[in-house]
């Protein structure tokens, strides 16, 4: 038996919140009882893929220990995240997984050279003592990219595209050369016509950087595209959740089902079929939340 820790282990986590005051309040799971492990040695991209208010933002402050789970464990290379207190060991964390947010021209202030950031991460993460040894490290993570320290040097966030914006956020996450890396809606906020682009740099960084990501997205089509492995997520609950190819060619959940019927037919000639945006059909999951259905999972992992 395997007893190496896997890099990523998810075990019946669920976030409860709290609206209100004592008297009066509603309880609000968001995160409902869910379990899922990456290996260390098979570096992936397995993608957590929901309507809008599904969980997938608070699924990701738990792994990212921005949040605890009200009942459930998150360990990393067997270390549960509960355990991290000292700022030192979440610096340490904090090399390994690294997030990449929905909106960089909020994750970069209007106001900075978009390489500053880039320079703070190296300096900060301790890979460099000083932005003149940091230069070449930030030089290859632009590289990574598809991108060059001579391009985004010196420039505002405005002087580049959303596209280029969103390579510099990629950038800046493999700065401190993480194991993991966590997107939350990373090509919402992209051109539809330049998503392919984004999410094919997380393939480049599973094959030739041997980086995991989880990919935590609307937007079907590109998770179809660039995953190994796929979880439904339908208000907190995982409602299926198998290697990408099942729950496309043979999905057993009705809402699976029902997000597969909603994307366009893919031609390989055709990018933007695959690229456009797919909203999850919004006024069909209210209709299956009223028939009653028990949300419970349909998996076969
Ligand atoms: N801090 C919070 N307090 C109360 N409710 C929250 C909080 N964060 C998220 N929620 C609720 O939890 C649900 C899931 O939200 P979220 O994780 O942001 O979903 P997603 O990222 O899939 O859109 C939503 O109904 C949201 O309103
Ligand atoms: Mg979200």
């Amino acid at each position: 038996m395997n007893t190496e820790p896997k890099l990523l282990d998810v075990q019946h986590v669920t976030v409860e919140f709290h609206t209100g005051n004592i008297f009066s309040g509603t309880r609000m799971v968001a995160v409902n009882d869910i379990s899922f492990s990456l290996e260390r040695d098979k570096p992936e991209i397995y993608t957590l893929a929901g309507e809008s208010g599904s969980g997938k933002t608070t699924l990701s402050r738990l792994l990212l220990r921005d949040l605890d789970p009200t009942t459930g464990n998150v360990f990393f290379e067997g270390r549960n995240l509960a355990t991290i207190r000292k700022r030192s060991d979440f610096k340490e964390f904090m090399k390994k997984v690294q997030p990449v947010f929905q909106n960089p021209f909020e994750t970069f202030s209007p106001l900075r050279h978009v390489d500053t950031y880039l320079f703070e991460t190296a300096i900060n993460f301790g890979m460099a003592p000083n932005q003149r040894a940091a230069a070449p490290i930030v030089d290859e993570a632009l590289h990574n990219v598809g991108l060059s320290l001579d391009e985004v040097a010196k420039r505002y966030p405005h002087e580049l595209s959303g596209g280029q914006i969103q390579r510099v956020s990629v950038a800046r996450a493999l700065i401190p050369h993480p194991r993991l890396i966590l997107a939350d809606e990373p090509v919402s906020m992209v051109d539809a016509s330049l998503r392919m682009e984004i999410v094919n740099l997380f393939r480049k960084l599973r094959d030739e950087q041997q980086v995991s990501v989880i990919y935590l997205t609307h937007d079907l089509p590109t998770a179809y595209y660039i995953t190994d492995r796929i979880a439904i997520m339908l208000r907190g609950y995982v409602v299926e959740s198998a290697p990408v190819e099942a729950v496309l060619d043979n999905p057993l959940h009705p809402y699976s089902q029902l997000l597969k019927a909603s994307i366009p037919k893919p031609q390989p000639t055709e990018k933007a079929a695959w690229a456009a945006h797919i909203d999850l059909g919004a006024t069909e999951v209210k209709e299956y939340g009223r028939v009653g259905c028990k949300l419970r999972a349909a998996v076969r992992m």
